[in-house]
């Protein structure tokens, strides 16, 4: 993953690539740098860290140019240094570089061979190298990339600025994000619309395999085999604007609060709140799918395993949930008018993106359920639904999940609806179930001093187990997950009939336990699990409803008490006191929420 602008303008161009990258870190947050022509030389800086630092040296060391490019950077080879920070540069050519080079081994000992000294760990230098020596064996810019390109293996997408080239960028994506960015008399390159936003609307999203020769007045797209090709412009919907974190001291704070939003506008983007009914996007809404096979990541994939759930109990649609790093290298059998759900927030992720590619090819339809409206998933795949959440920064998401469970929820019960699954009756309590969950959720966030003391706790144990059953058990791997992502601690997350298996050997008095156990079907289950952790002095932290509440508050050490809600939407409720208590442990750790640690927001790599 990372982050990449390359700017052509007639304006101080340090300045607008440092905005760009601002708006790019959530790719990557490790290091960062910028080169510009400075009369037609290549000048450049680089920092290890945030992009702050970099601004740091920016402010200490201004960088003249009108043309030049940017980077941000999520460390693949080599560590986060200032000699491994992009742009990378060799003799008249400096590359920024988001992916990875497989082959950049191999390539790197025959440059070696032939007298190449590189200056960092990375595998972008040899895409620098090797344009470097094309073109000073005579061949122009785009003949030096039509060369260049061939030889690359790999995910990745790159810019090129070259020494004596004031308008001239080149640019190369194969399966990693990158569009180009026209204005009046100015060009751009960039990660994203959104890094480009504030400098223009006009995208044109190259496709998997094109190179193109950008300059102010035009640009040519070219695909993997040298042909001239013409790729549509768009206008792109997404603002300029920078979303502040308002009176919250993290983002993650802010989204936390943002849910009951967040489950209210994607809530309309399935039910339409005027008349109560649903329309099921394309393509789940042919009259005979066969199988859902849902397609994810992280996060999104407990969205999906919640919705699993769903679909075969609301609506007797055979489910299956594929981690999308591992869908590829599986001969996974897909039957005839199976439709794929590929879940992603950020709808860049590689590997839900590669997973999709696979899923169409094995015949699948491919309904996209994304939070950023033109991303790559929702671009290649047969029809979208937006989850409405907005913009997502914090690393740890929050708001997205709960709203891909709004969703998938609202989606399983109109498939039910349709395929007569569910009874009327139940069809509108359980909508009626839904459109109460944002006051719910309101009523959640609204007495969060209780969680302190929880947290607290928490934030100084070694190791935290969470369980669950059913549809809670998906919230217990996401509280896990939320924990160690942002606190370091070590947590797992366990289906809570599982923990008898092996993980009860965990158990100790320093060991919390969370019970996600609002009062359902799997109820009297979860309390029996929890006897178990309570005989062996293990210290429960029991989320439930008042009903569970007064059956089995006097086991636990903590009892967190939600409203009560129909246990079919309590996934979604669930997920807040888990969001809360990370957070609020990091706080207490003095970790970085937003920033934690060797992560990025989005994951552009295999
Ligand atoms: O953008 P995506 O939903 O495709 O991202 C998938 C995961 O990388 C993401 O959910 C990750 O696990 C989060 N950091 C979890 O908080």
């Amino acid at each position: 993953m990372c982050g990449i602008i390359g700017v052509l303008t007639d304006r101080p161009a340090a300045p607008l690539m440092l905005d760009a990258l601002k708006r790019l870190e959530y790719r990557g947050y490790d290091s960062a740098g910028i080169a510009t022509l400075v009369n037609g030389g290549l000048d450049r800086r680089r920092a290890a860290g945030k992009i702050a630092a970099l601004e740091a040296v920016l402010d200490a060391h201004p960088l003249a140019g009108v043309s030049g490019i940017g980077h941000t950077r999520w460390a693949t080879h080599g560590p986060p240094t200032e000699a491994n920070a992009h742009p990378h540069v060799a003799g008249r050519v400096a590359v920024v570089h988001n992916g990875i080079i497989e082959n950049h081994a191999a390539l790197k000992e025959v440059l070696i061979a032939e007298g190449v000294r590189f200056d960092s760990a990375t595998d972008t230098e040899v895409v620098a190298h090797l344009l470097d020596r094309a073109i000073a064996a005579g061949r122009r810019p785009e003949e030096a990339m039509a060369a260049v390109m061939p030889r690359l293996r790999g995910a990745f997408a790159f810019v090129v600025l070259i020494e004596g080239e004031e308008d001239l960028l080149l640019a190369a994506r194969r399966a990693s994000p990158l569009a180009i960015g026209l204005g009046e008399g100015e060009a751009f390159v960039g990660s994203d619309a959104t890094a480009m936003a504030p400098l223009t609307r006009r995208i044109i999203y190259l496709e998997d395999g094109d190179w193109a020769v950008v300059r102010r007045t035009g640009t040519s797209v070219f695909q993997e085999d040298g042909a001239p090709v013409k790729r549509p412009e768009r206008v792109s919907s997404i603002s300029g604007a920078l979303i502040g974190k308002g009176n919250y001291r993290h983002f993650m704070e802010k989204e936390i609060h943002d849910q009951p939003e967040a489950i209210a506008h994607t809530l309309h983007a399935v039910i339409d709140p005027g008349t109560g009914t649903s329309t099921l996007p394309s393509p789940l809404d042919a009259p005979n799918v066969s199988k859902i096979t849902v397609l994810a990541a992280g996060t999104s994939y407990y969205a999906g395993l919640t919705a699993r759930y769903w679909f075969e109990s609301l609506a007797g649609v055979p489910c299956e949930v594929e981690l999308a790093s591992e869908f590829r290298d599986r001969d996974a059998v897909l039957p005839k008018d199976g439709v794929a759900i590929a879940v992603s927030q950020s709808g860049e992720s590689l590997d839900t993106l590669m997973a999709l590619r696979h899923a169409k090819a094995l015949g699948q339809k491919v309904l996209a359920l994304v939070n950023v409206p033109e991303s790559t998933i929702a671009r290649e795949a047969d029809g979208v639904l937006l989850t409405r959440a907005g913009p997502e920064f914090g690393v740890a998401s929050t708001k997205a999940f709960t709203a891909q469970l709004t969703a998938f929820c609202a989606l399983a019960v109109a498939l039910g609806e349709v395929r007569g699954h569910l009874p009327a009756a139940r069809v509108t309590a359980l909508r009626e179930a839904l459109a109460a969950l944002p006051a719910r959720a309101g009523e959640v966030l609204h007495d969060d001093d209780r969680f302190h003391p929880i947290a607290q706790e928490l934030s100084r144990a070694r190791d935290v187990l969470y369980l669950g059953r059913g549809l809670s058990y998906p919230i217990a791997l996401e509280g896990a997950l939320k924990l160690k992502e942002i606190t370091y601690i070590h947590a797992e997350g366990y289906a809570a009939g599982e923990m008898k298996h092996g993980p009860i050997a965990l158990i100790d008095e320093h060991v919390p336990v969370v019970i996600v156990a609002p009062s359902d079907g799997w109820f009297e289950k979860t309390a029996s699990n929890m006897a178990e952790v309570r005989a062996r002095g293990g210290r429960v932290i029991l989320l439930t409803d008042p009903d569970g509440a007064a059956r089995l508050g006097e086991g636990a050490d903590h009892v967190v008490v939600l409203p009560a809600v129909d246990p079919v939407v309590s996934p979604i409720l669930y997920a807040l006191p888990v969001q809360i208590l990370a957070y609020l442990a990091a706080v207490e750790k003095g970790t970085d929420a937003d920033q934690p640690r060797n992560l990025a927001k989005s994951v552009t790599v295999e």
